[in-house]
């Protein structure tokens, strides 16, 4: 058996490219390699085939109106509902099929038909309504993969309200920051859940969070510890549960909404301290979404999904909930982490409920690997047609070892790069069509053209590094950024666009992901070229964290970068100076440590806190990341020669030893 393994991972390290599996490209929705060219000659119309694929109770008129760029419209004139596309047009064919399977992490499940989901959804949207929210109100949701949060979502885009969802694990003042930002004055909650075996409190901090909203707030709050945990309640919240049994078998109608109509707000982390509010549309977005499941995650109806991201991130919104409800399937919802009870839960959960498709990230992969091929050896996998990969680039061992292990060679292993911003997967092979090259996610999709410039805006050769852009509109795409237009142009097209020009041609959108491009036009995305950091595919920007580590007190100065970890992808480096009366200590370190958890949220906490008397700085007094970064990583040492105090470099490589 060693010498099996070890042969094939021989074999296998010498490969670099993959073809699909015939047995996967017949039955594939997609499998026409003609699709590349038809969609490339009849842009934008190649996108009526996504609208297609949801329903309208107004027709467009217009694919696309790009008379403003960049603020592009898609579908312009035309009316649906999120709600109505995800559950009642299922109703009929599929009413008592498995919307939402969702499992504990203690073992206890829920299942959803789309007939009950409809139900539930109803009966939220007219409680939300009892309660006065109205079409355009922001309601937030701070929860965990809890079924009360999708429900929340699709009840909210049923009354058009736009939701705007904060990570479970995020801060008290990253909820203030969002509820603030959005002026959102309805909050849905919940009182805890749980990780690893123990139950974790979630109210009060969702309580501390609402302290600090500069407007009144009303609370709805889901029961998930029950005798477990005696939540708070306060004046302004309500019990989910009390509400919605008031509601029983309530209908509401679905509003139609505008394509144009905002769904939802998400917030992410880009080069500022400010998070910032990305603006996803009805139309565009749920027929991106809806196109992209169909086409990259070959969702069929009878098929039992499982993308293993939460919800509190885009991955979950896109894949989770819209896409595959959007096209009627089964989609599987766990509550928990990879590694209990078990290292095996996973690949039990994938056989008991024979999933057919597993759309997760490299960092759980690499985990999986390091955990050892005994845990998915105990089961049965063959119900898998499909694997993914989000997040985060992927090295090709750890992508090897997925399409051996969990594929069996036998499923194509899609490498899908996008962003919060693009509502949808971006850059990827079709599963059904082309080859897969492991480490490269592959070209664009069809109808989408992406270029790699240098920093004057040439293209660049292929094979070398350069930064990734997107040269025409696409219906998934970020609107603006909530109430800031300017900080949107800013932020994403002035790069590269001629801001003055109304010539849709002109404009070029920058995603600050650094990649190259091979002669196959597959591209391979390096990373972020901002101050945004990747941990465990969770996206930090090291500004936020600076500005928490500022704030403690003996602290003057901190610089925060991106150190490679083995498993989490990349892990926070601080590096920070003292007051002067200040010195290094214990409780400067664990200070700085809650400051961050604090601000922002456990998965924020440096890995490293490197205390030091300087921080490389060039004559103009900016700091030089590269060099922190290189420590960090161990790399050899960019120049130091433009620094005004090259002397620190070697002192800060030395602590960084000794720690
Ligand atoms: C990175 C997550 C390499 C990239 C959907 C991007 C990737 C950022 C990949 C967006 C991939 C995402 N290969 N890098 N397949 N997918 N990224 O907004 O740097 O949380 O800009 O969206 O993740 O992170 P976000």
């Amino acid at each position: 058996m060693a010498d099996d393994t070890g042969e094939l991972e021989a074999r296998l390290a010498e490969q670099d490219e993959f073809a699909p599996p015939e047995s996967f490209v017949e039955q594939a929705n997609v499998s026409d390699e003609s699709i590349y060219e038809r969609f490339e000659e009849n842009w934008p119309e190649c996108w009526n085939a996504a609208a297609e694929l949801i329903d309208w109770s107004s027709d467009y008129e217009t694919t696309l109106d790009d008379s403003n760029p960049p603020f592009y419209e898609w579908f312009t004139g035309g009316e649906l509902n999120a709600s109505q596309n995800c559950l009642d047009r299922h109703l009929d064919e599929r009413g008592e099929e498995v919307a939402i399977e969702w499992i504990g992490e203690l073992g206890e499940t829920r299942r959803y038909t789309y007939s009950e989901l409809h139900r539930e959804v109803n009966e939220v949207a007219a409680t939300l309504r009892e309660l006065g929210v109205e079409e355009d109100d922001v309601v937030t949701l701070y929860m965990p993969m809890v079924p009360e949060l999708p429900i929340a979502m699709l009840a909210c885009a049923r009354i058009g309200a736009p939701h705007s969802v904060v990570f479970a694990g995020f801060s008290a003042e990253a909820l203030t920051t969002r509820m603030n930002s959005a002026d959102s004055e309805y909050l849905i909650t919940c009182d805890g859940y749980y990780r690893r075996g123990d139950a974790l409190e979630h109210k009060e901090k969702a309580d501390e969070g609402v302290s600090g909203v500069d407007h009144d707030v009303t609370g709805i709050v889901v029961d998930r510890l029950g005798e477990e945990y005696d939540h708070p309640m306060r004046e302004r919240d309500h019990d989910y549960d009390e509400l919605v049994a008031e509601q029983a078998g309530a209908t509401v109608a679905p509003v139609d909404r505008d394509a144009e109509d905002m769904l939802f707000l998400m917030y992410t982390s880009g080069t500022t301290g400010k998070p910032k509010g990305v603006k996803h549309t009805t139309g565009g977005y749920l027929a991106w979404v809806a196109w992209t499941a169909q086409a990259v995650l070959d969702i069929k109806p009878e098929d039992t999904y499982w993308c293993s991201a939460d919800i509190g991130w885009i991955t979950g919104h896109s894949y989770i909930v819209y896409g595959p409800l959007a096209l009627g399937t089964t989609t599987v919802m766990y509550e928990g982490t990879p590694d209990y009870p078990e290292k095996d839960r996973i690949w039990e959960i994938v056989e008991e409920y024979d999933v057919t498709q597993l759309y997760t990230a490299p960092t759980a992969i690499r985990a999986f690997m390091k955990w050892g091929t005994e845990y998915p050896d105990e089961h049965d996998l063959s119900s898998l047609r499909l694997l993914g990969t989000v997040g985060e680039p992927i090295n090709p061992r750890a992508w090897k070892w997925y399409y051996t292990h969990i594929g069996d060679e036998d499923c194509p292993v899609v490498d899908t790069w996008w962003q919060t911003e693009t509502g949808g997967m971006m850059v990827t092979t079709l599963p059904g069509v082309g080859n897969m090259k492991p480490g490269s996610a592959g070209p664009p999709l069809p109808g989408l053209d992406a270029q790699l410039l240098d920093s004057e805006g040439d293209p660049v050769d292929n094979g070398r590094a350069g930064y990734l852009t997107i040269q025409k509109p696409w219906p998934g795409m970020l609107r603006t950024l909530y109430q800031n237009d300017e900080r949107f142009v800013e932020e994403y097209w002035s790069e590269y666009s001629d801001t003055d020009s109304d010539d849709p041609d002109d404009w070029v959108y920058f995603p600050e992901d650094g990649a190259k491009v091979d002669d196959d036009g597959y591209i391979t995305v390096l990373g972020r070229v901002d101050d945004v950091i990747n941990v465990s595919g969770h996206r930090l920007g090291t500004m936020e964290i600076e500005s928490a580590i500022v704030g403690v007190e003996g602290i003057a100065e901190a610089a925060v970068v991106g150190g490679s970890h083995e498993l989490k992808g990349e892990s926070v480096y601080a590096y920070v100076i003292t007051e002067d009366e200040y010195e290094e200590s214990d409780d400067l370190h664990d200070a700085i440590v809650a400051s961050v958890e604090e601000a922002i949220g456990p998965i924020a906490r440096p890995e490293e806190v490197v205390f030091t008397p300087e921080l490389p700085k060039t004559r103009s007094g900016k700091i030089m990341r590269r060099l922190l970064e290189d420590i960090a990583n161990d790399d050899e040492l960019g120049t130091t020669s433009t620094l005004r105090n090259p002397n620190v470099v070697s002192d800060i490589q030395q602590k960084v030893t000794d720690n």
